[in-house]
């Protein structure tokens, strides 16, 4: 959504802000700004655009060796993005950053009566509320202006007449604060703190901050001051890196078989996916009446493959919903159902609410998230980490593989605990996942050259259809979510027969049409439907299995290799990450920061 960097310390901190926001850049790239101590007084620097565009101004600042700073990246919510609407945002004693949504920001606007605005932000009406409460003591001040406000909300705030110390508050977004030598760092996620530090604080939600250069006292939701734990990173500043590659999206396409093989690290046992260790026995599982797998975006299509699988394996009622309408449908959730949330991030906003609504309702829930310590890892009953490494680029790739890899290994295991698979078919399955599954990976995208190719079809497209039939389906969906995230061609996806009801209508000779085609069962069935879209001049790619009939038709073809029962539609979804890749290359796209997105998305 934002990013949010502070710094307080010993030394000249405008580069390591600076660098922390290039970082960051990733959550939102509307806008970014500084605001420093500069010989006493706050000064502020900040423009709309590219991190870039700021770093320009700021060696106004740096000139001053600022020892205590805060920045911000915007991802525009409450106003356009341009420069008066760029955070930092000051009102009287108190410049902030802000991450999130101040849900009641006009209630406090009518509290503050005659105060008058130059931006159209929540922030600044925040801003103002805060100094309101302000009267030398920022931790009492924040303390009383967090209670007031509804939304999920992370700020970190200067005050005026307070050099040398950040305040930091947070509820809902994440926070954390960075223990490095010579100073302390205060972030939104844990990459812009790497370079410096890999000690770092979780902040928690309701925890208010005051943070100098000697250490952070932190107060919990009651006032009470609370030693919160320090942890350790578990990888390293490069791993957040482009380290060498042209985008972070192909970087993290040709880290999926690595990120396989540590998802699955300690998970099989005899030959056997298991998850025993991460808290889910087979008895927890053999007591599971229906699921509801809950999501957003990509991870919800891998959450719509886990339940086709787990649907079809253990024969149990098994239900996909979007996080964001979860909630509208009034689920019957009871006590003997288990909700698994899915998100890379560990803190969309849609995500937890819909997950904390499942835990009121009494159902047992399990978080599949790749942040460590995120608000939904925190939230869940039970958490199985993907370690799929951080995840940059705003379209996920990896953490897709990953997510879709352990749902059906999970699903499996549902199964199986549930009698309703033997232990030689968890065996096999396995065994496609874990040993079959990263090489096969590795081999798509060592063929990026022929998928190149394939992506001539699309890149003058205006609107694009994929279609497939059983998981093909699924794999459609976020197939063509990924072109339209990051190359801006419009396109949809339907069930293949489906495509003959209506949507055909739209179907001409300028249309590329992107079957999916995996299982040698429905290979006929969707090669009729593809060929009715050609007849009407669809332009057709077809991703398919190794040796599936079809030479003789003019298509463009990528074919997958080996014969694989469960894995080959998560094949054919590195296939459709790098088609939307090499289209949206061709077309001169900002692969890793499309328009109008953010890579985590903390409001709902
Ligand atoms: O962090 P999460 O997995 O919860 O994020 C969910 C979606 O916002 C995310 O998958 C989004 O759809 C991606 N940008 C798609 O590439």
């Amino acid at each position: 959504m934002c990013g949010i960097i502070g710094y307080t310390g010993n030394g000249n901190g405008a580069d390591i802000v600076l660098d922390g926001l290039f970082r960051l850049e990733y959550r939102g790239y509307d806008s970014a700004g500084v605001a420093a101590f500069c010989r006493g007084k706050i000064k502020t620097v900040k423009s709309v655009g590219r991190v870039e565009n700021t770093a320009r101004k700021i060696r106004d600042l740096r000139d001053f060796a600022p020892s205590c700073l805060i920045g911000h990246t915007r991802w525009a919510t409450h106003g356009a993005p341009c420069d008066i609407n760029a955070h930092p945002h000051t009102f009287g004693a108190v410049t902030l950053v802000h991450n999130g949504i101040v849900e009641n920001c006009d209630e406090l606007k009518r509290e503050l009566e005659d105060t008058s605005f130059i931006s159209a932000t929540d922030t600044e009406i925040f801003a103002a509320y805060l100094n309101s409460k302000y009267s030398g003591d920022g931790v009492s001040a924040l303390r009383c202006a967090m209670e007031k406000i509804s939304g999920s909300s992370a700020f970190c705030a200067l005050f005026s007449d307070n050099e040398g110390v950040i305040f930091a508050a947070k509820r809902g977004a994440p926070l954390m604060i960075g223990i490095a030598d010579g100073g302390m760092l205060v972030a939104s996620d844990i990459t812009a703190l790497l370079p410096y530090t890999k000690r770092y604080i979780t902040l928690e939600d309701g925890d208010v901050a005051a943070v100098s250069k000697k250490g952070a006292v932190i107060y919990d939701s009651s006032g009470s001051i609370v030693l919160r734990n320090v942890k350790t990173a578990d990888f390293n500043a490069e791993d957040a890196e482009k380290c060498g590659f042209e985008h972070f999206m192909l970087k993290e396409i040709n880290e999926e078989g690595e990120a396989l093989r540590r998802a699955f690290a300690g998970r099989v046992c005899d030959g056997a996916a298991c998850f025993e260790r991460d808290g889910i026995p087979d008895s927890f599982l053999a007591e599971i009446e229906r699921v509801y797998i809950v999501a957003c975006g990509t991870a919800y299509h891998a959450g719509k493959l886990g339940k086709y699988y787990a649907a079809g394996l253990a024969k149990i009622p098994v239900f996909s919903e979007t996080a964001s309408e979860f909630r509208y449908g009034a689920p019957l959730i009871s006590r003997g159902d288990l909700v698994v949330v899915i998100s890379q991030s560990g803190e969309t906003a849609d995500s937890v609410a819909a997950l904390k609504m499942s835990k009121e309702l009494g159902a047992k829930t399990l978080a599949v998230v790749n942040v460590v310590g995120s608000s939904i890892a925190r939230i869940a009953d039970t958490v199985l980490y993907m370690n799929a490494g951080p995840e940059i680029s705003v379209a996920s790739t990896k953490a897709y593989t990953v997510q879709a890899a352990l749902m059906v290994s999970l699903a499996a295991r549902l199964a199986y605990a549930k009698g309703k698979i033997g232990l030689d078919r968890l065996r096999k399955i396995t065994g496609e996942l874990v040993n079959d599954l990263p090489r096969e990976i590795e081999s798509i995208v060592s063929r990026r050259g022929e998928i190149k190719k394939a992506a001539d079809q699309l890149r003058c497209a205006e609107s694009a259809f994929y279609i497939g039939r059983g998981a093909d389906f699924f794999i459609a969906e976020e197939g063509s979510l990924k072109l339209k995230e990051i190359s801006y061609i419009h396109s949809e996806a339907y069930p293949a027969g489906e495509l003959k009801h209506g949507a055909i209508a739209l179907v001409s000779d300028k249309t590329p049409v992107i079957a999916i085609s995996t299982s040698s069962c429905l290979f006929e069935k969707t090669m009729s439907n593809v060929i009715e879209a050609e007849s009407r001049g669809g332009r057709i790619v077809l991703i398919c299995g190794k040796g599936f009939p079809c030479e003789e038709r003019n298509w463009t073809r990528f074919e997958l290799l080996g014969e694989h029962e469960i894995i080959a539609p998560i094949l054919a979804a590195t296939a459709c990450q790098l088609l939307a890749y090499e289209a949206a290359v061709a077309r001169g796209c900002d692969i890793d920061k499309p328009r109008n997105l953010a890579k985590s998305v903390t409001v709902e």
